[in-house]
């Protein structure tokens, strides 16, 4: 049965209950009960320090707010339709516990300046066990490629083999972009740690509350100090979603190689049966699930971004039910985030990796035709005339099936007479990948050096961590 709202005063009829189930958002909002308890604790305290309610009120109140949280943690809070939101359901339930007196709690505040305010602590208590699941996955990045430091593989431009790299090097560019995940992350909480609490529905109240206190309590750093911005903003969810899709991004390309990389065509790695699954029909599959799943998901979290910034489009302020819309795919960018996150970093762990399938990939792939080039650059001939003598020589070299180390040195000082027997230490795959000591170059020194930096980067997130 259709029940009077508690904004029914002026209202002769009720919706139909389809309707009223439309606009209800206790299905998904309730995610934030915790943070709505919270924030009327941090309230009904404000507003009993300020003299606005009577002490005893304000802790009768508080009170039963403590109670309602305790069931909470027990799982026991019976929520309903009926009360639209997370908001009316805990009012509601408080009213059932100690009485009208539950009606004081309003005071001063309205669902404009409190479901914004639960948001912004939902994302705020979120943030920080992002940035320690992505942290726990650059410690693998670290480990691995700590490991791998001399382990060659072709590194590719346009997926065609192009210098062979240090392994080491490859897991390193994937902790930095990850590094500018977490600053991402970092700074989202600027923007999050900011109260609007006391902004009321749009314009402030008449009542002398104090915001300050409320933030404080709420362990907020800053206070909004416009209430029309304070009860418009979701820049903060948006961020938050624009800074989960960057990272699903940078995860996808990672699950995109690893997903190559253990074909049949590559085996450059496995995946350890815990994080591989079979074929109902074909007994010899083994497949990159997992990797293939993140790359998906990568999907519904852009999903979640372009939702989000749609719905924030064109509207005028201050709050529109338009935004009631703005928390689902949050709460999904999060929970998909987070298992992404962990399934990547338990199949980063348990990766085998196939270091001679890497090496032996680039022993005949020519791509040590750039250090015949510098070789001949360094004797003093234009980088260019360099690329056109060695581009024939590949071009002899692929037509003869000779890698470039294999052929005689009358050919290759037919080609130049610059070159000398000196030629062949350029020439091997590993002296390739060595010799590149240039800043940020994939030489083994300067892929240790990376790994140190990283170990900094990640302080106490990196000490004492063992990874098997
Ligand atoms: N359930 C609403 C939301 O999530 C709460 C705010 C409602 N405010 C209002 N003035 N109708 O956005």
């Amino acid at each position: 049965m259709a029940v009077k709202k508690m904004w029914g005063g002026r209202f002769n009829a009720v919706s139909p209950e389809f309707a009223q189930e439309f606009g209800a958002s206790i299905d998904f909002d309730q995610a934030m009960a915790a943070e709505d308890i919270e924030g009327s604790i941090a309230h009904v305290t404000m507003l009993g320090d300020t003299g606005i309610l009577s002490q005893d009120e304000a802790a009768t109140i508080k009170h039963g707010l403590q109670e309602l949280s305790e069931e909470l943690t027990q799982g026991g809070l019976e929520l309903t339709v009926a009360n639209e939101d997370i908001h009316m359901n805990i009012e509601a339930l408080l009213t059932a516990k100690i009485g009208p007196l539950a009606g004081k709690l309003h005071t001063a505040r309205s669902r404009n300046d409190q479901v914004a305010t639960d948001f912004h602590l939902w994302v705020q208590h979120r943030l920080p066990e992002v940035i320690a699941s992505l942290k726990k996955l650059q410690v693998v990045l670290v480990h691995q490629a700590e490991q791998h430091v001399e382990t060659i593989l072709p590194g590719t431009t346009h997926l065609q083999h192009a210098q062979p790299i240090s392994l080491g090097h490859y897991f390193m560019a994937y902790f930095n972009m990850l590094q500018r995940d977490v600053e991402r992350f970092d700074f989202n909480q600027q923007h999050t740690s900011i109260s609007p609490l006391g902004a009321a529905a749009l314009a402030g109240t008449t009542f002398p509350i104090d915001r300050q206190e409320t933030a404080e309590l709420l362990g907020f750093q800053h206070v909004y100090t416009n209430s029309l911005d304070a009860v418009s903003d979701r820049d903060f969810a948006i961020e938050y979603l624009a800074n989960a899709s960057m990272l699903m991004m940078h995860l996808s390309r990672l699950c995109e190689e690893l997903v190559l990389w253990s074909s049949y065509e590559y085996q450059y790695v496995e995946m350890d049966d815990a994080y591989a699954t079979g074929s109902s029909i074909m007994p010899q599959k083994k497949n990159p699930d997992y990797a293939e799943l993140i790359r998906g998901k990568v999907g519904r979290v852009y999903g979640d971004l372009t939702g989000l910034l749609t719905v924030m489009k064109g509207l005028p302020l201050a709050y529109n039910k338009d935004m009631q819309e703005d928390k689902e795919g949050v709460f999904d960018a999060t929970t998909t985030i987070m298992g992404s996150l962990h399934v990547m970093t338990g199949m980063l762990t348990t990766l085998h990796i196939k270091a001679d399938r890497m090496g032996d990939a680039v022993k005949a792939d020519f791509s040590n035709a750039t250090e015949l080039a510098d070789y001949l650059a360094a004797k003093g001939l234009p980088f260019r005339q360099a690329h056109a003598i060695v581009g024939q020589l590949v071009l002899m070299g692929i037509q003869t099936n000779t890698p470039l180390q294999d052929m005689p040195l009358a050919t290759l000082q037919a080609a130049s007479p610059l070159i000398t027997a000196d030629v062949y230490h350029d020439l091997d795959p590993v002296m390739a990948v060595e010799r590149r000591q240039s800043l940020g170059g994939t030489g083994f020194d300067s892929v240790r050096q990376q790994v140190a930096t990283g170990k900094q980067l990640l302080g106490d997130a990196y000490a004492g961590t063992t990874v098997d």
